[in-house]
C-alpha cells in the first residue's frame, strides 16, 4: 500500500527519493509523486503508474545537485482514480503533504474548508488533510500548532510528511495507525514509512509514536511529544540488511522465497525446539478454553489450515475468522479465551482494529507476526515471530509456509502441555516436523514439472481448487495465489461442497487441481474427483508419494515427498505457490507486483 520517503541532508535529494520509492514498490502503488524545496518555494511532480514514469516526468530534477530537501510518496489509490492529479504530495503554496492512510472525516473537512474559501482539486481524502494543516498554518505561522490543531479534528488513520514554505529544508512528520519511522545518517536524515525505504543508507531508526511530531533537518532529528516539548530520541537497529531486498539472482522475488522456504522453515522449527519438544512461552494459553485465530488474506488462509492440526493435537476448540468481519460483529469472547492474530507485515488495518478489539474485550491476545516491532507486534500481549526475514513479493508466499510451521508446533505443543500427546508422541511430531525442510527442497526441485503443467492451463478462464480438510484450507490459499498472480478466475472449495452449487460450473475441459495429502480422505477425495470428471474437468492432482492413485483420475499427478501426513500440506503448499508462479510467468504478467494488490493494507 501506500509508501513515504523523506530525506533532508547534504547530498542531492531526488536520487534518494527515487531509490527510497522503489525500494516501496513492493508494497502495491499505483502513481507516484515529490514535493521538494527549490529554495523556499515548494514543488511538486507527480505521475500516474510506475516510478519509471516519475522519473521521466522528473527529467533533469533528477541529477539536480542544489535540491537537498523532499518527500516522495507511492499511492495505492482509494479515493479517486490512479492518475496524476489525485496522487500525491497535496496541498497548497505553502503546505504540501504525502499521507498513508484514510482520513475517514473528509467530507465534513472539505465542507469545513469551502466554508473558509478552499477549493479542491483532487477526489482524495489527503487533500482535505493538506487544506486543513493550511489553514491553521495560515492562523498562527507556526508548523507544529498547524498540525496539532489539524490533528485534532482529524479523523481515521494516517502517516503524514509535511513540507512548510515557511521552513525550507525542514520536514515534519506524525501519525496514527499507519506507521513512520525517523531515521538518521551522516549526509542527512530520513522518513520513511517502512524501513526499506531507507536501509540502503541507514539501518537505525525511530519508530514515532501516536501523538508526537518529528522534525528533521540536515543536522538534526527532533521528537516532540504530545505537550509540543522535545522528548528521547533513541534509535533501534534493523537487523535486516539491504541484501535481502536483492533477488540474488532469481528471475523474480516470488520464486526466491519460495526457494528460500525449507531455510526459513527449519530457522524457525530450530528456533523453538528444547529437549526435542517446542518451548514457547505458554502461560497465555493456561485455561485456554477456545482459540480466536482472526486475520487477512493468506495469513487468514493458514490461520483455517492450523486451526485442523490444532484441535486434532490438543483438542481445544479453534473457530478462525477474518478481521474485517470480527471487528465489526461484536465477537463474544469468553474469560478463557485466547484470540490469536496472524500477520505477516503486523500493520493490517483490520487485523490491528480485530487485535485492539479482542483486548477491550478482556481476551489474552498472541500475535503470530513476521515483521519484528509492528503494531500487531507490540500491542498484542504475547508475540511468536516468524523469522521468515522480508517478504518482497506481494503474494505471500514463504510468509504462510513459516505461519503454518509455527501453527503446526503449537498444535503440538498445547497438546503435550494439555496431556493429550505423551512425551513421546510429541516428540514425534517435532521430528516429522523437523524433516519437513528437506522434503520441502526435494519439492521445490521439481519445479520445472510444476511450470509444464502450469502450461498447459494458460487459456483457462476459472480454475477450480478443492480438498477435504487440511486439504480444503489448502484449496483456499491456492485459489487466491493463482488469482492474484494471474488474473484467472478460481475459487477453492471443500470437495464435499462441490455438488452444492459449484458443479454447475464444470464443463468440458475446465480445470480442477485437487489437493488430497490427508490419507485418510483420499477416497472421498476421488469420489468427488469422478463427479467432475464425469462433467469433462481436466484435473490436476497434489497428493502423497505412496498414495494408490486409481487409474485415469488424473491429467496430472504432482506427488509429494513422504512427509507425516498431518504436516503434509506444508510441502504441498511449494506446488500451490510454483503453479500460480509458473502461470504467471507464462502469460507475461508482473508477477512480482500484481495489478491492483498491496502487500500491506493499512486501510480498511
Ligand atoms: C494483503 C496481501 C496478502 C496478505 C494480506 C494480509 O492482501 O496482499 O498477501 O495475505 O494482505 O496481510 P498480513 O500482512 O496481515 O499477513
Amino acid at each position: 500500500m501506500c509508501g513515504i520517503i523523506g530525506y533532508s541532508g547534504i547530498c542531492s535529494v531526488m536520487p534518494k527519493i527515487v531509490n527510497g520509492l522503489s525500494a516501496l514498490e513492493y508494497r502495491g502503488y499505483d502513481s507516484a509523486g515529490v514535493a521538494f524545496f527549490e529554495g523556499d518555494r515548494i514543488r511538486t511532480v507527480k505521475s500516474a503508474g510506475r516510478i519509471e514514469n516519475l522519473k521521466a516526468a522528473l527529467g533533469d530534477l533528477c541529477e539536480n545537485e542544489n535540491i537537498k530537501c523532499g518527500i516522495g510518496h507511492t499511492r495505492w489509490a482509494t479515493h479517486g482514480e490512479p492518475s496524476s492529479r489525485n496522487s500525491h504530495p497535496h496541498g497548497t503554496e505553502r503546505v504540501m503533504i504525502v499521507h498513508n492512510g484514510i482520513i475517514e472525516n473528509f467530507v465534513e473537512l472539505k465542507a469545513f474548508l469551502a466554508d473558509k474559501g478552499y477549493s479542491f482539486e483532487s477526489e482524495t481524502d489527503t487533500e482535505a488533510a493538506a487544506k486543513l494543516i493550511d489553514f491553521f498554518y495560515g492562523e498562527s505561522k507556526n508548523a507544529v500548532d498547524a498540525i496539532q490543531r489539524a490533528r485534532a479534528m482529524l479523523r481515521g488513520s494516517y502517516a503524514v510528511c509535511a513540507l512548510f514554505s515557511g521552513e525550507p529544508n525542514r520536514i515534519y512528520g506524525f501519525r496514527k495507525d499507519n506507521p513512520l519511522l525517523a531515521a538518521p545518517h551522516e549526509d542527512g536524515n530520513f522518513f520513511a514509512s517502512d524501513i526499506s525505504a531507507v536501509l540502503a543508507h541507514t539501518r537505525r531508526f525511530r519508530r514515532l509514536e501516536e501523538n508526537e511530531i518529528a522534525v528533521l533537518d540536515s543536522k538534526n532529528i527532533t521528537v516532540l511529544g504530545a505537550d509540543g516539548c522535545s522528548v528521547e530520541c533513541v534509535f533501534e537497529t534493523e537487523s535486516r540488511t539491504q541484501d535481502s531486498l536483492e533477488k540474488c539472482g532469481f528471475e523474480h522475488f516470488m520464486l526466491k522465497e519460495i526457494a528460500e522456504e525449507p531455510r526459513v522453515i527449519n530457522q524457525t522449527i530450530k528456533s523453538v525446539i528444547k529437549d526435542g519438544l517446542p518451548c514457547f512461552d505458554q502461560g497465555l494459553f493456561v485455561g485456554a478454553e477456545k482459540i480466536h485465530i482472526v486475520a487477512c488474506g493468506t495469513a487468514m488462509h493458514a490461520g483455517m489450515l492450523g486451526k485442523y492440526v490444532i484441535e486434532r493435537l490438543s483438542g481445544i476448540p479453534v473457530f478462525v475468522e477474518l478481521a474485517s468481519e470480527f471487528r465489526y460483529r461484536n465477537p463474544i469472547l469468553g474469560k478463557g479465551d485466547i484470540v490469536v492474530l496472524i500477520s505477516q507485515s503486523g500493520e493490517t488495518a483490520d487485523t490491528l482494529a480485530a487485535l485492539r478489539l479482542a483486548k477491550a474485550e478482556g481476551a489474552r491476545t498472541l500475535g503470530i507476526v513476521n515483521v519484528v516491532g509492528s503494531a500487531v507486534a507490540r500491542e498484542a500481549d504475547n508475540v511468536i515471530y516468524t523469522n521468515a526475514g522480508t517478504e518482497v513479493a506481494v503474494a505471500s508466499t514463504k510468509a504462510y509456509s513459516v505461519q503454518l510451521a509455527v501453527l503446526f508446533l503449537l498444535a503440538v505443543d498445547l497438546g503435550h502441555k494439555s496431556g493429550k500427546l505423551e512425551d513421546s508422541a510429541a516428540k514425534a511430531y517435532v521430528e516429522a516436523l523437523l524433516k519437513i525442510p528437506d522434503a520441502v527442497e526435494k519439492m521445490f526441485a521439481k519445479k520445472d514439472d510444476c511450470s509444464a503443467i502450469a502450461q498447459k492451463y494458460t487459456n483457462s478462464k476459472s480454475i477450480f481448487f478443492m480438498g477435504r480438510g487440511v486439504d480444503y484450507a489448502l484449496s483456499m490459499e491456492a485459489a487466491l495465489k493463482m488469482k492474484e498472480v494471474s488474473y484467472i478466475h478460481c475459487e477453492g472449495i471443500a470437495a464435499g461442497e462441490m455438488k452444492h452449487g459449484t458443479i454447475s460450473l464444470i464443463s468440458e475441459g475446465v480445470p480442477v487441481f485437487v489437493f488430497a495429502t490427508d490419507n485418510r480422505l483420499f477416497e472421498k477425495t476421488v469420489s468427488n474427483i469422478k463427479e467432475v470428471r464425469a462433467r469433462g474437468a481436466r484435473v490436476v492432482l497434489v497428493c502423497n508419494e505412496k498414495m494408490d492413485v486409481p487409474e485415469g483420475i488424473a491429467d496430472d499427478i504432482i506427488r509429494i515427498p513422504e512427509t507425516e501426513e498431518l504436516f503434509a500440506t506444508l510441502v504441498a503448499a511449494v506446488p500451490a505457490q510454483l503453479l500460480a508462479y509458473y502461470m504467471s510467468c507464462h502469460l507475461g504478467l508482473d508477477v512480482d507486483k500484481p495489478r491492483n494488490l498491496a502487500k500491506s493494507v493499512t486501510v480498511e
